[in-house]
């Protein structure tokens, strides 16, 4: 059912995995490979065309995975390299791929090089991995930046013999030295060890951060904010060497036959996004254009616009993205009051800071989610969803402090809640421990009310979300041919677009019915009342 065909990733569904809470199949709370295996028949019915397998690596969970201890072993918790085989053996013969997460910009500081580096001397081969420089002051006790981490807090770290390192993320997280040539070959050498194993393809975290120039002196937090972020030259994100590597992996995937994809996830400026989606580079870049955006006719359409155009620029084609592991679901985001000023967007930073959430209209946010969902599936590119969306899951706003995870809640207290509301572990029957997610009390609690959205349930209703993904997804593969799409005028709260075979999506942002336009009706955001296309609701159609 897998052929060659080299390009089956320009619109492609990509369905996301985050292994520790898709299924567990051994019972001890945590998901795992066995547990993905059990569900491959799920993801065949739902009609992707690839899973993206966030890390499933052995790690300390400080960032949920995204701190590395071996790039090429599985963790013990979930599985072993055999099961990992399996998986990709058996989501093959369902006739889906395979995209797996590669950590580049940091290791863990459990890393067999991070271990090196603090038992050798400053200025020792094990630390040039690494990013270290000497603190400041006499007796070297002040950071050598003021610089401040992703998750908050300091970005420098002292070791105690008057060094520090540099970790962008959670202090447990040690940011590489990509000049180190070392680094870069153990780099391909875990590519090719993945692509030996039959996975089709990357999602490169950070990718926009491998390059760094830091010279002697180091700027204030306050100076780097100040710095032009667009023309290559910040010292620390977005660099123009950062392509020279990927021209590097460029090479060893396109070894491989079918080429091995890869897809980068850099939160660059649009204008800058081509370079990592370019063909002698990583092939593709994530858009998060959408999840970012306010729920608004105007602000999506310019954005497709935006976004087909920087596809043309690089040759690729282009992505979309609703929710993810690391933001507020899209179901949630959608049922939150407007913000007040119009050009505050409903991201997940603002949703998450105070600790809390605003007011919440659970009702109206699905109904939103699931037409802005078959907006998305609609247009030319590749989607990649998050595990749960199908379900039309909300974010879980109430987690007792005592079991979050996520360092961002622990680096910000009474801040930021951070990303666990997004994490929590799939419902698959509406009883049992833990819903069908395993047999076991859940590494992260799930809502009583969640008993009603589970899998099962969801399978033996038509009008749920979850046949409504099934059914979108099913009919995007048949009808998605071409990368063109064409606007047809429409009134101000509505965007209507019909792509060169026919097929034709009118996406109604408003809360009044329009009219439904000529064809035959394919498929439904919100029940269909007459010929009208009701608020906060899209339809599919066909014409000619
Ligand atoms: C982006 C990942 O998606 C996120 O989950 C992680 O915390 C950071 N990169 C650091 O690796
Ligand atoms: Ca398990």
């Amino acid at each position: 059912m897998i052929d060659d065909d080299p390009f089956w990733w320009r619109q492609a569904a990509v369905y996301q995995i985050y292994p520790r809470s898709f299924a567990d199949a051994n019972g001890d709370g945590i998901g795992d490979l066995p547990g993905i295996g059990s569900r491959v028949s799920y993801l065949r019915r739902l009609a992707v065309d690839a899973v993206w397998l966030s890390p499933f690596y052995p790690s300390a969970l400080v960032d949920g995975g995204y701190d590395v201890d071996d790039y090429r072993d599985v963790d013990p918790r979930l599985g072993t390299l055999t099961d990992f085989d399996a998986l990709v053996s058996d989501l093959r013969g369902a006739g889906i791929r395979l995209i797996v997460d590669i950590v580049p910009n940091h290791t863990s500081n459990r890393h067999e090089w991070f271990v090196e580096a603090l038992a050798s001397p400053p200025g020792s081969a094990a630390r040039d991995r690494y990013i270290f420089r000497d603190g400041l002051g006499p007796d070297k006790s002040i950071p050598p930046a003021d610089w401040t981490s992703a998750f908050g807090g300091p970005a420098w770290e002292p070791v105690g013999d008057g060094q520090w390192y540099l970790h962008f993320f959670a202090t447990e997280q040690p940011d590489l030295n990509w000049d180190n040539r070392e680094v870069r070959h153990d780099f391909l050498k875990t590519l090719k060890f993945w692509s030996d194993r039959g996975v089709d393809g990357f999602r490169i975290d950070v990718a926009h951060g491998l390059a760094k120039r830091l010279g002697e002196e180091l700027p204030s937090q306050a100076a780097l904010d100040a710095l032009p972020r667009d023309d290559g030259g910040h010292p620390l994100w977005d660099r123009d060497e950062v392509h020279e590597i990927y021209a590097e992996w460029r090479a060893l995937f396109n070894s491989y036959t079918p080429p091995r994809t890869a897809v980068a996830e850099a939160w660059v400026e649009s204008s800058r996004r081509h370079r990592y989606a370019s063909p002698e580079g990583l092939g593709q870049a994530f858009n998060f254009d959408l999840l970012e955006a306010n729920f608004d006719a105007k602000e999506f359409r310019r954005i497709v616009d935006e976004n087909l155009a920087l596809a043309a620029l690089s040759g690729s084609s282009t992505t979309w993205v609703l929710s993810n592991h690391d933001v507020v679901r899209h179901a949630t985001r959608y049922g939150l009051p407007e913000p007040a000023d119009p050009a505050e967007k409903h991201g997940s930073e603002w949703l998450r800071s105070g600790g809390t959430f605003p007011v919440l209209d659970a009702e109206r946010g699905l109904r939103r989610a699931r037409a802005a969902t078959l907006f998305e599936l609609a247009l030319p590119g590749s989607a990649y969803l998050y595990q749960g969306e199908e379900l039309g899951l909300h974010e879980v706003a109430d987690i007792p402090d005592e079991r979050r995870q996520d360092p961002a809640f622990f680096r910000n207290p009474g801040v930021d809640i951070g990303r666990d509301g997004c994490r929590v572990p799939i419902p698959w029957t509406p009883y049992g421990p833990s819903f069908g997610f395993g047999s076991g009390e859940p590494h992260l609690p799930q809502p009583p009310s969640w008993s009603a959205v589970a899998v099962e349930v969801q399978a033996t209703d038509p009008n749920s979300t979850f046949w409504l993904y099934r059914d979108a997804l099913a009919l995007r593969r048949a009808l998605q041919t071409g990368e063109e799409l064409e606007w047809i005028p429409s009134k101000a709260d509505v965007v209507h677009f019909r792509r060169p075979n026919g097929w034709e999506t009118v996406m109604n942002f408003g809360t009044t019915p329009v009219a439904l336009p000529e064809g035959e009706v394919l498929l439904f955001s919100s029940p269909l009342d007459g010929l009208e296309v009701p608020g906060e609701s899209t339809v599919w159609l066909r014409r000619g």
